[in-house]
């Protein structure tokens, strides 16, 4: 094979990390994008896990699954055949659905965690992908924290597997203990020992616990290794998996040593990324490769000298590659709805009807306040619309605040709902503090703001600021964002979207469990 599959499973051990959890529509929104970026498979999370994860499966299947030239949509579960028929019904209404399922082989897992001895695991691990053939064709087996297993056992595991019809054979590096050389050697030794293995797609899915995921998945290519599990920003447990940009962008770039390239359209994956940010509430280190704030930046005088002379003295990858906006002023105050719309459409925001008026009332009162609307101040404002809860949830009406140096600070708030408009005013020890005050006496809900962060979408002092809040109400943690040229009001706006997250999944879950 001349390309290498790329599996996503930012919706799955992605968001099982702590502080990304996304709720349905996150996932599906998230979802369709990965659908743009041409990712082949998306694990989109492990249904028997919650209710709430089954009915983002179910859901990502339903809605992704069934798009034209869908890709894989996978779902991950145990050996335990119970375990395998919740996933199968989270995943069948995709085109192309997929189980994926998987059991630790490290004698250390056996020993503490799973209390079973070599020869039960086997038989559960064979049992498991005999009884997933049962619902369908396509089926991945992952033996958990492979790098410990002993090697001829974990062989043993994966000849029985294979003979039971799984088409991919995963090879985890659960918690990131390979060291490159060592990992490709491993994924090697495993090519030529397994029975079978030359009919299956071999995979691996790496853990970035000493800094290595990437290169262990890029060496792992260089052994034969034909599926690459990875994620957005390379989040996941502790320190995250292999990060989808740079595997991405290495074989693109490389391609003149790998000899291989992915299907994935490199153009959106910046958009990807800021999604992620955007709906998780998590900023990417600047220095992160491939999209950090300074991934593109030339600071040194000597680099911009030779930048400006030839890109290439030290430019390996365009920012356009990767569908970077280069903050080109777009848009003014006089420009209409249809120019919003084709702009909004080149940045691969589809947005009509109400989704398109909302957009544009916010884009309205952005070149209002704001002389110069660029780029990346549209992916801000529209990236709030397409996550925001839509007409079921407050919405700021009217926000006055008083504040500055020895004066309480006190705030002003009108907020509207389902055509009602509501009003109070609270006092905190600054204005943010007022704002949240205001807002929890008119909605008698009291949230805890546990994290708070607030980052410039643009250069200039009239740049949108975009808040970005984790709050816990009374032990529900959700996350919310907001963005406003006045970062008291993005602070509002992000406290708004996450009280109102809150609210519909609970109203959600009423309708789904009854009262
Ligand atoms: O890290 C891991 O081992 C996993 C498996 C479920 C593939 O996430
Ligand atoms: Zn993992």
């Amino acid at each position: 094979m001349d390309r290498v599959i790329i599996f996503d499973t930012t919706l799955r051990d992605g968001e099982q990390a702590p502080g990304f959890s996304m709720n349905t529509m996150e996932k599906l929104e998230m979802a369709r994008q990965l659908a743009r970026l041409q990712v082949d498979v998306i694990e989109a999370g492990f249904p028997i896990s919650s209710d709430d994860d089954f009915e983002a499966t179910r859901e990502v299947a339903r809605q992704v699954g069934t798009l034209e030239n869908p890709p894989i949509i996978c779902g991950l579960s145990r050996v335990g055949l119970a375990d395998i028929d919740r996933c199968w019904e989270a995943v069948k209404y995709a085109r192309k659905p997929r189980i994926h399922t998987f059991v630790a082989t490290s004698d250390i897992h056996l020993k503490y965690k799973l209390r079973k001895t070599r020869a039960e695991i086997l038989k559960a691990a064979q049992d498991a992908v005999r009884h997933a053939r049962g619902y369908c064709e396509d089926v991945e087996f992952s033996p958990e924290d492979a790098s410990r297993s002993d090697f001829g056992y974990m062989c043993d595991v994966l000849s029985a597997v294979i003979e039971a019809g799984a088409g991919t054979i995963n090879i985890p590096d659960t918690v990131g203990y390979a060291i490159p050389r060592e990992w490709g050697e491993r994924i090697a030794r495993i090519r030529e020992t397994v029975r079978g293995v030359d009919r299956v797609v071999l995979s691996v899915h790496c853990h970035n616990d000493l800094g290595q995921a990437v290169a262990n998945s890029l060496t792992a290519i260089m052994s034969g290794a034909r599926q690459v599990e990875c994620t957005i920003n390379g989040i996941g447990e502790r320190a995250g998996n292999a990060s989808l940009e740079e595997v991405v962008m290495a074989l693109r770039t490389r391609k003149d040593f790998f000899g291989l390239d992915s299907r994935v359209k490199t153009e959106e994956i910046f958009k990807s990324s800021r999604l992620l940010s955007h709906i998780t509430g998590v900023h990417v280190q600047p220095n992160k490769a491939v999209v950090g704030e300074n991934a593109f930046a030339h600071e040194a005088g000597i680099h911009q000298d030779g930048v400006l002379k030839e890109k290439l003295t030290y430019e390996i990858m365009r920012p356009e590659d990767i569908g970077r906006p280069s903050n080109k002023l777009v848009l003014g105050k006089h420009s209409g709805r249809h120019a919003l719309a084709a702009r909004l459409k080149d940045l691969g925001f589809d947005l009509a009807g109400p989704d398109l008026d909302r957009a544009f009332k916010v884009f309205k009162d952005l070149a209002d306040r704001k002389k110069e609307v660029y780029d990346e101040d549209l992916m801000a404002i529209v990236t709030d619309e397409v996550t925001a809860t839509g007409a079921a949830g407050y919405e700021l009406e009217y926000l006055h605040v008083i504040s500055g140096t020895g004066v309480v600070p006190s705030a002003t708030v009108k907020l509207k709902k389902e055509g009602q408009v509501f009003q109070d005013s609270g006092v905190g020890d600054g204005p943010v503090d007022a704002v949240l005050a205001a807002i929890d006496a008119i909605t008698g809900l009291k949230g805890r703001l546990q994290d708070y962060a607030l980052r410039a979408a643009t250069s200039g002092k009239d740049a949108i600021g975009e808040v970005s809040m984790k709050i816990d109400f009374d032990g529900t943690v959700v996350s919310g964002k907001g963005s406003s040229t006045d970062v008291i009001e993005a602070s509002a706006r992000a406290y708004l979207s996450a009280l109102n997250r809150m609210t519909l999944t609970t109203v959600q879950r009423m309708k789904e469990v009854g009262p």
